[in-house]
């Protein structure tokens, strides 16, 4: 290939005038990412309103006349269309991994009589880390990681939640949540969805693969429950083990610092 037929596919390319829309230094083509995306020259914009203006000027009241507090609802509806979700099912909040142990204890508490937490070898080093850590918490409750291979066979009456990310981080494999979800479900589990590497760039269909809770990077939803689908902020606080019933939830974290932009 030549650089002119590089230029030609350029020329025809749908997404090419979107490069415009980002703040990117000359000369620079920027492919490592991880989790740090060029600024969109509208947040950035948008973040200097923000400080200069509703911080700096308006200070306080922000939080109503600036709809600060609303901003995590308000932000989740635009990340909703991305996820297969409802606008009204989907919050910002915290960090992934703070959301993923409030998700995982929270679906723990609705498996009185289950204590196994099950996910997969090569899952995301902290998701691991952090299901480790909330095993160690509760006496009898076990962490048990199986290769992907073996997962939907080690699916048993005892297994609570079935914690996985929908797209691995290192191979792209990609879990068919709904097989999956309807293979957990069949024994009784609930699932819990890392979106991490899903969102924005595969269409997910949350709703439609029938997960009970899911959560992602740098933006934030959640969802409860499925049948009646109001936003449940419960289950992401202390009271979460209060919630009983087929309850499902979506978190994802609140690395977003002003609105996210409008989703297509
Ligand atoms: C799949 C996945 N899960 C969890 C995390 C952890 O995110 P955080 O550091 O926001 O808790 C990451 C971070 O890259 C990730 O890629």
């Amino acid at each position: 290939m030549t650089r002119d037929d590089a230029l030609a596919l350029d020329a025809v390319d749908p997404l090419a005038q979107f490069r415009d829309a980002f703040d990117l230094p000359k000369g620079v083509i920027y492919l490592d990412g991880n989790s740090l995306g060029p600024p969109a020259k509208t947040a950035l914009a948008r973040l200097a309103d923000v400080g200069a203006r509703e911080w700096g000027q308006d200070l306080i009241r922000s939080w109503n006349v600036n709809g600060w507090i609303d901003a995590p609802l308000r932000v989740g509806g635009k990340i909703a269309g991305l996820i297969g979700a409802q606008p009204n099912e989907v919050t910002v909040a915290d960090s992934t991994s703070v959301n993923l142990f409030k998700l995982a204890a929270g679906a723990l508490s609705l498996q009185p009589g289950r204590a196994t937490i099950l996910s997969e070898t090569g899952n995301f080093p902290t998701d691991l880390y952090v299901l480790q850590g909330l095993a160690a918490l509760l006496p009898g409750v076990e962490l048990k990681a199986v290769d992907a291979d073996d997962l939907p066979a080690a699916i048993d009456e005892d297994v609570a939640v079935v914690v996985l990310t929908e797209v691995h981080y290192k191979s792209a494999r990609r879990w068919d949540m709904a097989a999956l979800t309807a293979a957990a479900h069949a024994k009784g589990a609930l699932v819990l969805w890392d979106l991490s590497h899903s969102a924005g760039a595969v269409a997910t269909d949350l709703n439609g693969s029938g997960a009970d809770l899911a959560e992602e990077e740098q933006r934030g939803f959640r969802q409860c429950p499925a049948d009646a689908a109001p936003v449940c902020p419960e289950l992401l606080d202390d009271r979460a083990i209060e919630v009983g019933g087929p309850t499902r939830s979506r978190v994802t974290d609140a690395h977003d610092s002003a609105d996210a932009p409008t989703t297509p």
